[in-house]
């Protein structure tokens, strides 16, 4: 049974206090906090099996290789991926997509090609693609959101031509919380010989994920926010397609023999996981995805679709004084919930939430152009995982309510207020 009171005992995180109040973590969308039985999968790794992994023909470096190939099988397992020798462990999904955008990019772009991403993508599936398309010539296009905060298909639909040869998407978005058509994309992107990457950054950690049946080419996704450690990610791709690939990253285990004029690089996964891997990552990253697959990701869905459901019914008392982005339709919406208090700045009202024990993010979160399409400078964002409760969400409801009450103190705040902005993932 799904029960995220009995959930929350496996996360030692979630005892502390913040300003005297019991933590209430809704910044899952940045990261997630971890379970003991990650905590202790690497604890034990470093304790009893570590090594260097592909290197050695000791015992140590034998189990440690094994672990570390094991944990392959298990991230294949759990998007149904057709091989484990599609899981290629990198840091996290921005590194996925660059993987991606030079290894693939440079080698099958060329001027005249067209590159369509959305405006809803996250910066990790946008700058890539960029850069890329700076060095061979080839040209961005994106497409727009609805009013609603929906993808756009009708322009979807205009923006793909025969010139498309890569179509980039989030699955969800990291604002809006929108989950997109992937089948929709995928036909149409297909349908002119595109290629598919789907940024799974926030989709994956909460909702089941089948690579077969999304029919895309690519898929990218973080360790770390599905309980993972950091430094850990994933990138999927379609055998056939991987090998037609130029490894971007080279040197340490990506090879099978180097002479002074050739080489030959080695079997998938590993010519795209350069240096010594994040061995110890690779090996919690797999307890994490064992610990989700016990849970049952179609719990995970209903559970986060359930808080949804019950924030945007209890947003509803707060009236016009708050501003929310993104689909009103929890079906259509992952636990992400971007918002503004009118006349506060984000940052003020995340601030004054943390007061209350409540840590949430706030700023363009990485998604600056979508900000921008939204005539907002920022937003206040809450998301949600399998350890948050209706309870947790009351408290904040509260919480918005006091801040409402104080908004003519807190409004003098604003002036000083240095716009921080996100610099990083
Ligand atoms: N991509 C992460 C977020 O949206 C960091 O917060």
């Amino acid at each position: 049974m799904f029960d995220p009171k009995e959930i929350r005992k496996d996360f030692p995180i979630l005892e502390k206090k913040i300003h005297g109040r019991p933590l209430i973590y809704f910044d899952n969308t940045a990261t997630t906090q971890k379970p003991r039985q990650v905590i202790e999968a690497i604890v034990d790794f470093y304790t009893k099996h570590y090594a260097n992994v592909h290197r050695g023909l000791h015992t140590l470096s034998q189990e440690a290789s094994q672990l570390y190939e094991e944990a392959h099988e298990v991230l294949a397992k759990f998007i149904n991926a057709y091989s484990w020798e599609e899981i290629v462990f990198c840091n996290n999904t921005t590194d996925a997509i660059n993987i991606i955008a030079y290894g693939w990019g440079l080698k099958h772009l060329r001027e005249g090609d067209e590159i369509v991403i959305t405006v809803m993508d996250h910066h990790s599936n946008m700058l890539p693609w960029r850069n890329v398309a700076k060095l061979t010539g080839a040209k961005i296009k994106y497409v727009d959101i609805t009013d609603e905060g929906y993808l756009d298909y009708e322009d979807l639909e205009k923006k793909i031509t025969e010139k498309t040869k890569v179509v980039a998407f989030p699955v969800m978005s990291n604002v809006l919380g929108t989950i997109n058509d992937v089948k929709r994309i995928v036909k149409l992107a297909h349908s002119v010989g595109a290629i598919v990457v789907a940024d799974g950054a926030q989709s994956v950690p909460h909702m089941p994920t089948d690579v077969r049946a999304m029919n895309v080419d690519f898929l990218a996704f973080s360790g770390h926010k599905m309980l993972g450690p950091t430094g850990t990610g994933v990138l999927w791709g379609r055998k056939d397609i991987l090998e037609d690939m130029m490894p971007f990253k080279v040197g340490g285990d990506t090879i099978k023999d180097v002479t002074l004029d050739n080489v030959i690089w080695h079997d998938l996964p590993w010519r795209f996981e350069a240096g010594t891997p994040n061995i110890a990552g690779g090996v919690g990253l797999a307890e994490a995805a064992k610990y989700l697959m016990r849970l049952g990701m179609e719990n995970v869905r209903a559970h986060e679709k359930e808080l949804v459901a019950y924030t945007l019914k209890r947003f509803d008392e707060l009236g016009d004084d708050v501003l929310l982005t993104g689909p009103r339709n929890p079906e259509h919406r992952g636990g992400v919930i971007s918002f503004n208090v009118k006349d506060l700045h984000h940052h003020v009202v995340g601030q004054a939430l943390d007061l209350f024990g409540i840590a949430v993010r706030t700023g363009m979160h990485c998604a600056h152009p979508l900000h921008y399409r939204l005539g907002l400078k920022g937003t206040v964002r809450a998301s949600y995982y399998i350890y948050n409760t209706k309870e947790e969400i009351d408290i904040f409801i509260d919480a918005l309510k006091e801040i409402i009450k104080m908004r003519p103190s807190l409004k003098k705040m604003k002036e000083g207020m240095t716009d921080l902005i996100c610099t990083g993932t």
